[in-house]
């Protein structure tokens, strides 16, 4: 069995909706209140009731301001129940697949980043995600998947899409930051990848302990929340002018890093992934909606 766990949150009903596509892999989604990761002792049940080979961890504290004012409970999701969920992979064999994020780098750098390199995370979010990391890696190390990806949207979701959506509509004019660069991922293409990826690893086309470690996945190309922005309104025949701001001028309680872009070789060479550009993704995630 492959348990997806969060299967309500943004990334997790994406693979609700590709499951189908991969019948050979028996999938069981657990919300939030099926399984509370940060439940120990649920894990344990969970994992004595079903043959559980996989896990892919879709539950995370992700509330990158509020994690400010609540780094217990920001802890309590990204650090124990991932070190919850990698106990339990370890103790029955089975592998894991957990997310982490961009937000691990801030650095002043002007080349994507390489999975081996520096981190330095800034803010709650940040640190316990990197925490979350290390803990999974900790207690399995043979058998833990790491992808840190950045600038998540979905059709359904809280997401930078679908605010800039909504202010489009209501407003005529917004004001976008133009000075943090990363690359936005369409996450119904990373979850098609790691299905991929764990149908082919349990075809044995792909060697298990090929999917060890951490890697980088986003959609490919560069952009600025403020680009994001005006591609989102030009694809959708919204009309609503965009003003590029600094980050000075957006407080947030949360530093993001200024420049997040990841290196996405390590990935696409393992395991012959070709990943759309952003912008294709973005208009075939507009197009989903204006078609629905
Ligand atoms: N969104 C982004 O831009 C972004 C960027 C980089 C990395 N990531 C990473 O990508 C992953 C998926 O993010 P997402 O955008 O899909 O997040 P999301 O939409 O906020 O979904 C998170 C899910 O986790 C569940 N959850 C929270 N606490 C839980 C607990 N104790 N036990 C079980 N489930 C729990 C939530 O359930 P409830 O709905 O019931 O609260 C929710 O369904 C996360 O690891 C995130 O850190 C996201």
């Amino acid at each position: 069995m492959l348990l997806i766990t969060g299967a309500n949150g943004q990334l997790g009903r994406c693979f609700q909706h590709l499951a189908a596509q991969f019948p050979a892999l028996d999938v069981h989604f657990a919300t939030s209140s099926e399984l509370d990761i940060t439940d120990k002792r649920s894990i344990k049940r969970f994992f004595q009731q079903y043959p559980v080979k996989w896990v892919i961890n879709c539950a995370a504290y992700t509330a990158v301001d509020k994690a400010e004012s609540e780094p217990d409970q920001a802890q309590k999701v990204n650090v124990l129940g991932v070190k919850y969920l990698a106990e339990a992979c370890a103790e029955h064999g089975a592998k894991l697949v957990h997310f982490s994020t961009d937000y691990v780098y801030h650095n002043r750098h002007n080349l994507p980043f390489k999975e081996d390199e520096q981190v330095s995370p800034k803010g709650v979010y940040a640190r316990t995600k990197l925490a979350g990391e290390r803990a999974a890696m900790h207690v399995h190390p043979g058998g833990v998947m790491i992808i840190r990806t950045s600038w998540v949207y979905a059709r359904e979701g809280h997401n930078f899409v679908n605010t800039m959506l909504r202010l489009g509509r209501e407003r005529g004019q917004v004001r976008v930051v133009c000075d943090q660069i990363g690359s936005p991922t369409y996450a119904p293409d990373l979850a098609a990848a790691v299905f991929s990826i764990i149908d082919r690893t349990e075809k044995q086309e792909i060697p298990k302990e090929n999917t060890v470690g951490i890697w980088h996945y986003s959609n490919e190309g560069v952009a600025s929340w403020y680009d994001f922005a005006c591609a989102i309104f030009e694809i959708s025949g919204i009309a609503c002018k965009v003003e590029p701001i600094e980050t000075i001028d957006f407080p947030t309680p949360a530093q993001r890093p200024p420049f997040s872009v990841l290196n996405k070789s390590k990935i696409k060479a393992a395991f012959g992934l070709a990943i759309p550009h952003w912008r294709e993704s973005l208009a075939a995630c507009l197009g989903e909606r204006i078609g629905s």
